[in-house]
């Protein structure tokens, strides 16, 4: 992997909950005097146990030397873990840390450590600042720009939650050496998607880039993952609540939803989930006459060469899949709303599709790209 010795940096442009991105190598290196910068009267840092060890311990004791009280607290890893009950157990530990108002909540780890994190910080007496430091792919290009926090609840994902914004998004490229390999490819449909839905110029760049990507070992990728979040960081200033733009970050994801919930999550990773929800969008957008024919399988090629899923896994009952989401909690009406693609790198904003165009779709896939055997 290419160092870079000077972190790229991009805004979220937000008025005054404006906030910088930092990207590079070596970035957690310097992150306690970022944080310092920030003059916080503590530091809560929140993790897993394993990267609590890896990188949390250590920016603990560089934030100790510079003399502001820095807390370590861990969860275990899992979607299971960003549920209520732990969000309510740190909030309890953070109150008998007798943390502050001006106290800081530095999220360290994959999209669950962000949206836990970023939750609890939004709901701390009635909201603290809160910092991004993401060590998963997906969580860097994605997750950790954008204030979008919360947590699951039995009936639902992310049915909780709250628009809170961080302060300051640090991502250090070097921590993905450690990831595992399954969750970097995961990350690489969420960048995929970027290109699909607004840079073409990122689409060809990741395409040429695949057999390395794959490997995960690109000399590009720092510069990738600033594309991406330089595309949300435009997308989020515009259109900070989705009520527009930013859906079209949604592009995938109907079908993805879905399938998590049918196939039970943890089968299938998230970025797993929408690169099949890409292609299923992408076949939706073809018989809808919105998207080229040929599209779908430019997509799946591009997918597959990143050493990502495209088939619908075995056992899985478009009927299921259907129900599911027709109950989403983007649905209107009973329809179900897809972001369509007008070509790669233009999307349009979400349209309501009947189930029958639907059905027939996934029925097209199936035909296309046979089952899967995950
Ligand atoms: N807020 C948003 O805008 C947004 C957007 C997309 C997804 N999400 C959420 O993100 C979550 C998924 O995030 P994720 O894919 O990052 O999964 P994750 O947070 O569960 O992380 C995946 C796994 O990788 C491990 N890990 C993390 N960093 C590592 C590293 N550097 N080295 C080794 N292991 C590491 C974690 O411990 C975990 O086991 C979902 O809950 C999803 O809802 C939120």
């Amino acid at each position: 992997m290419e160092t870079h010795p000077f972190p790229l940096r991009l805004h979220v442009q937000l008025g005054e909950r404006s906030y910088p991105i930092i990207i590079g190598s070596e970035v957690l290196e310097g992150a306690s005097e970022h944080l310092r910068a920030l003059q916080p009267s503590q530091v809560v840092l929140i993790t897993h146990p394993q990267l609590a060890e890896w990188y949390g311990e250590p920016l603990r004791q560089r934030m100790e030397q510079t003399g502001i009280p820095t807390y370590l607290l861990t969860i275990p890893p899992g979607e299971r873990t960003k549920r209520w009950e732990v969000a309510g157990r740190l909030l309890r530990q953070m109150a008998q840390l007798t943390l502050d108002r001006r106290c800081i909540v530095a999220a360290l780890g994959g999209g669950v450590i962000g949206d836990l994190g970023g939750f609890v910080a939004a709901c701390y007496l009635r909201g603290v600042r809160y910092v991004q430091i993401p060590t998963t792919l997906l969580a860097q290009v994605d997750s950790s720009v954008g204030g979008k926090t919360g947590v699951n609840l039995p009936e639902g994902k992310n049915l909780v939650g709250a628009f809170h914004q961080p302060v300051l998004v640090l991502i250090d490229i070097d921590t993905l050496k450690t990831l595992p390999r399954r969750h970097f490819r995961a990350g690489l449909a969420e960048v995929l998607k970027y290109g699909i839905i607004a840079d073409e110029t990122l689409w060809r760049l990741v395409n040429a880039e695949a057999h390395n990507l794959r490997q995960g070992d690109s000399a590009h990728l720092a510069e990738i993952i600033y594309r991406c979040c330089e595309i949300k960081a435009n997308i989020v200033s515009e259109d900070e609540t989705e009520q527009g733009v930013r859906a079209t970050l949604n592009f995938g994801h109907t079908v993805a939803h879905a399938l998590e919930a049918v196939a039970g999550y943890g089968r299938l990773l998230h970025g797993e989930a929408v690169s099949i929800g890409m292609v299923c969008a992408a076949l939706v957008g073809e018989l809808t006459g919105v998207t080229p024919v040929g599209t779908a399988e430019e997509i799946a090629r591009a997918l597959r060469a990143l050493g990502l899923p495209v088939a619908l896994p075995r056992g899985v009952e478009f009927d299921d899949l259907l129900a599911v989401m027709a109950r989403d909690k983007k649905a209107r009406d009973g329809q179900v709303r897809f972001v369509l693609i007008e070509r790669i790198g233009q999307a349009r904003l979400p349209i309501a599709v009947n189930e029958k165009e639907v059905r027939h779709a996934l029925g097209m896939h199936r035909e296309k790209f046979l089952w899967g055997a995950m």
